[in-house]
């Protein structure tokens, strides 16, 4: 069975199915697609699909002229038909891995996926979850829910790994294939074939013991972002109060070659990743008596940012003889980094909650996100459009997320004050960085 599939793998006969189109599915799709394979890829948004047949992009990095390079193969296909799954050698899943409104980890995603799976897994099939969870996800979760409808053994009639993904969308310097990739199985043959397939789209492939020691490396790197970021966070708050500035700071101590990485502060911490993982790791570690002080205190400080940010902007208003109440505010960038147009827990919004309950008029201007899709947290926000500045003035801008393509020397002449949480702007008179 398994020289089969290892065959099939080195001769680009296999056929690669990836689960969830998103920002983690579809460059993996592009990475298959341009090794040779054939891929079939599977959603239940029905309108991802549609426009995928169509070339039309929604992840603005995989722009529409790589979707038709990708049709123009005839090697992929889109489907939310999971009966096709059955005609896949190997299958991906890279679906959302959210927490619920209790902060607890929400599996529903891969459980739906695995219950649409599970009527077709066959003799000899690879699954391979990429989703960021908890360590015991693979074989807890993902595996009996395979075994119990197809009523096959998961490493003995088909094989399963957990290979965390590491994708930074829109990093110049990495892409999917050029970023080492752990992989993790439970049994030699499951992480033998698994090494197989992306050995042949990744440049390093490095292998772990266990899937749950793979879903550790995932959250333990995602941790030490959360935990670096909240240290920052905290020095900022300090430093401020000693008028020592903290990215020169930092400009400084990066200069030590060795025993220092940079991390820089923020507004608050953003993205599908960082505010959320970690505590997949702290909902593990209570059915252990364990307790995530460092991940809780990260999580404290880098919850309490956008606090702090309106805190500093009120003082700085007040110093200036100026009123929160009635003002117009101009949010600037509302991504939740630089450079993409992924707006998942940004603390912009939080930032714009907060002026709004203090009486501010609040507009955005953010050319990654014309329109604000309907989320979750904020559905008052729905529908909002980002503004043209010409001929604006505002009382003040507030620079929450800095895209390169913005011009934020001529957003400062805008506004009488400038509330600047990313460094983007030189100090000025009416330049405060918070
Ligand atoms: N975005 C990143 O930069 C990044 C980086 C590393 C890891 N991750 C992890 O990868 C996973 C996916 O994240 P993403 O950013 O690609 O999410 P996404 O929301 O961009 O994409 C997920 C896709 O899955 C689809 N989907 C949802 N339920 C489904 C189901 N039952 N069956 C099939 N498709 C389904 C959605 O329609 C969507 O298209 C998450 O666990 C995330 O933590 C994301």
């Amino acid at each position: 069975m398994i020289a089969d599939i290892l065959r099939k793998i080195q001769d680009r006969k296999a056929r690669i199915g990836v689960v969830g189109l998103g920002y983690v599915g579809l460059p993996l799709t592009k990475e298959f697609i341009n090794a040779g394979f054939k891929v079939m890829g599977f959603d239940v948004d029905a309108e991802k699909i549609k426009m995928l047949k169509k070339s039309k992009s929604y992840i603005k990095h995989i722009n529409s002229s790589l979707l038709e390079k990708m049709n123009a193969t005839g090697r992929f296909s889109a489907t939310d038909d999971f009966s096709k799954s059955s005609t896949c050698d190997a299958i991906i899943i890279c679906v959302p891995t959210p927490l619920t409104h209790n902060r607890e980890p929400d599996m529903s995603y891969i459980v739906s996926t695995a219950e649409s799976l599970a009527p077709y897994v066959r003799k000899g099939q690879l699954f391979s979850l990429e989703s960021t969870t908890y360590p015991g996800t693979t074989t807890e979760v993902l595996c009996p829910i395979l075994e119990k409808k197809s009523k096959l053994k998961a490493n003995k009639d088909f094989y399963v790994a957990f290979s965390p993904e590491r994708e930074d969308p829109n990093n110049k310097d990495f892409s999917t294939s050029t970023i080492p990739k752990v992989v993790g199985a439970d049994t030699a043959d499951s992480l033998k074939v698994a090494k197989a397939m992306y050995d042949t789209i990744i440049c390093r492939t490095v292998t772990v013991s266990s899937s749950a020691t793979a879903e550790a490396t995932k959250l333990v790197e995602n941790i030490f972002r959360s935990v670096n970021i909240a240290m920052v966070n905290e020095l900022k708050l300090i430093f401020d109060k000693m008028g020592i500035d903290i990215w020169e700071v930092i400009e400084a101590a990066k200069t030590k070659p060795f025993g220092f990485m940079p991390f820089y502060p923020g507004p608050g911490l953003g993205g599908h990743c960082i505010p959320i993982d970690p505590f997949y790791l702290t909902w593990k570690a209570r059915e252990y008596n364990c307790s995530t002080r460092f991940i809780e205190l990260a999580g404290e400080i880098n919850t309490f940012m956008p606090y702090y940010v309106i805190q500093r902007t009120l003082e700085e208003m007040n110093s200036r003889g100026m009123v929160m109440k009635g003002s117009k505010i101009l949010l600037v960038g509302v991504a939740y980094k630089k450079n993409v147009d992924d707006l998942r827990e940004s603390p912009s919004f939080m930032l714009w909650k907060l002026l709004e309950e203090k009486g501010a008029k609040v507009e955005y201007h953010d050319p990654f996100c014309p329109l604000v899709p309907k989320t979750r947290e904020y559905p008052q926000y729905t529908g909002k459009k980002s503004v043209s500045l010409k001929g604006k003035k505002y009382d003040v801008a507030m620079i929450a997320t800095a895209h390169d393509c913005v011009n934020h020397k001529e957003i400062a002449k805008l506004a009488k004050l400038v509330i600047d949480t990313r460094n983007a702007v030189p100090k000025g008179r009416n330049v405060v960085k918070a």
